[in-house]
């Protein structure tokens, strides 16, 4: 019997569990966790609650548990050098070493190497560490994204039109960046839709998986405050009705660009999850950035839908033998709708804010799938944090019969929450396509 160790506490790593506990092999999970997920707590033999820069804590538990390999799924245990820990210990992960993890982990490292390495799909960008020769480089820019170099949780990304109107605020704010992070990079701005195209990487075979699209504005009709995201959504043919196929093909060949770009670069193989963010323009593909990880929301979607042996896949991530394993998905529709406190994402005065913390209370979701995020389980129930609490998941046929069923699930769910009721309708999705066809003059 095998022992798998999990690294994470969100939804992302609860659909990674269950995709784990799903496997024919019987394997037994041990979980380490920031906070005690209780879906993951559920399917473990054993969990461990600590810091993911405790390193010694997590080598500790893997060498007690007799662990076979790792799964590594946010971001911060990754950046921390969790795997190199491990590796150390001779315990193999799925997930990039420290190194690797730029990728995510430093936006210049990774528009400099695909600009190094002259793979298609970045924008006109520079990167500052001084206020030095930014005006000039505003100036000759349309449009203007200012992203501070290092982890920001997916909230960091500053856009103009959205966050910023003019050029003397961009440059305002890259003096505040600069405050903060060692280097700011500002980038030129791209007209279109974006999708996540999650790959499962062993070093030199990139295989890619059903794509999704994220929504990172908190209220409907994407309106208000970035968020880590507040739901997303998958098609049956796994790919977009917004989107050519040339767009699913670029993102892909500069994916496999990427990868073997990172093994010249560094000498080693990147063994784990390329997540691109990309956006469709009227020139094709568009690189936005990496992640290093599974998407959260998207790792709902696309797990789900595994039909092959999730442990052979990370086996074959490890061994460098993607190209001999046939990975299959469900051809099913999947929509994601994440239940949040009221005040999630919202200024500290508002009045909503204080629905953070408050208890709530989970009936039956009937055929959604549950996957829990940021909740504190105590003795008396269940409390929200100031984080997304919940990811409710509906898989069918069609689309729409697939949003039904997550609506169905997040109704379930009483308290202080919120969730996007938008995401999966046919009203919305028909909004990227218009707007797709208007940017290429269709
Ligand atoms: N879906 C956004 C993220 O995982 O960073």
């Amino acid at each position: 019997m095998s022992n798998i160790l999990l690294v994470g506490n969100g939804a992302r790593e609860h659909a990674i569990a269950e995709a784990i506990a799903r496997s024919p092999q019987n394997p037994r999970l041990f979980s380490f966790m920031k906070a005690n997920n209780p879906g993951i707590a559920s399917l473990s033999e054993k969990i461990q609650p600590g810091s993911y820069a405790d390193l010694a804590a997590i080598t500790g538990f893997a060498t007690a548990n007799e662990i076979e390999f790792a799964v590594i799924g946010p971001e911060d245990p990754l950046n921390n050098g969790v795997v190199d820990a491990l590796a150390q210990i001779g315990i193999p992960a799925v997930g990039p070493n420290q190194s690797l993890a730029r990728l995510e982990t430093s936006k210049s490292f990774t528009r400099n190497l695909v600009s190094k390495y002259n793979i298609p799909g970045n924008p006109q960008f520079k990167v500052f560490t001084s206020m030095d020769g930014v005006e000039a480089f505003l100036n000759a820019l349309e449009g203007i994204v200012l992203k501070p170099d290092g982890l920001t949780g997916g909230k960091g990304v500053l856009v103009q039109g959205d966050h910023f109107a003019t050029k003397e605020e961009a440059l305002k704010l890259c003096t505040q960046i600069l405050k903060d992070s060692f280097s700011v990079i500002v980038e030129e701005k791209f007209d279109g839709e974006e999708f996540s195209l999650q790959c499962l990487c062993d070093g030199k075979t990139v295989v890619g998986t059903p794509l999704v699209q994220d929504h990172k504005r908190r209220f409907d009709g994407d309106r208000g405050p970035n968020t880590g995201g507040m739901g997303s959504y998958s098609l049956p043919d796994h790919s977009m009705p917004f989107l050519k196929p040339s767009d699913i093909a670029e993102g892909l060949e500069i994916t496999r660009q990427v990868a073997a770009a990172l093994l010249k670069e560094t000498g080693n193989p990147y063994k784990g999850v390329m997540y691109g963010g990309f956006i469709a323009t009227k020139n094709g593909a568009k690189l936005l950035e990496y992640n290093a990880r599974f998407g959260d929301p998207e790792a709902m979607n696309i797990l789900p839908l595994l039909k092959t042996d999730f442990l052979e896949v990370c086996r074959h991530i490890i061994d460098g033998t993607l190209d001999k394993l046939k990975i299959e998905f469900e051809p099913k529709a999947t929509v994601c709708k994440y239940i949040v406190p009221k005040g999630y994402g919202l200024p500290a005065d508002h009045p909503d804010a204080s629905s953070s913390k408050a208890k709530i209370a989970v009936g039956d979701v009937g055929a959604a799938r549950l996957y829990y995020s940021s909740v504190d389980k105590r003795e008396d129930g269940l409390y929200l944090s100031s984080s997304r609490a919940i990811g409710i998941v509906g898989i069918a046929d069609t689309l729409d019969a697939a949003r039904l069923i997550a609506e169905e699930g997040v109704k379930a769910v009483k308290g202080p929450v919120a969730y996007r009721e938008d995401i999966g309708t046919q009203a919305l999705i028909q909004k990227r396509i218009d707007h797709m066809k208007k940017i290429r003059n269709e």
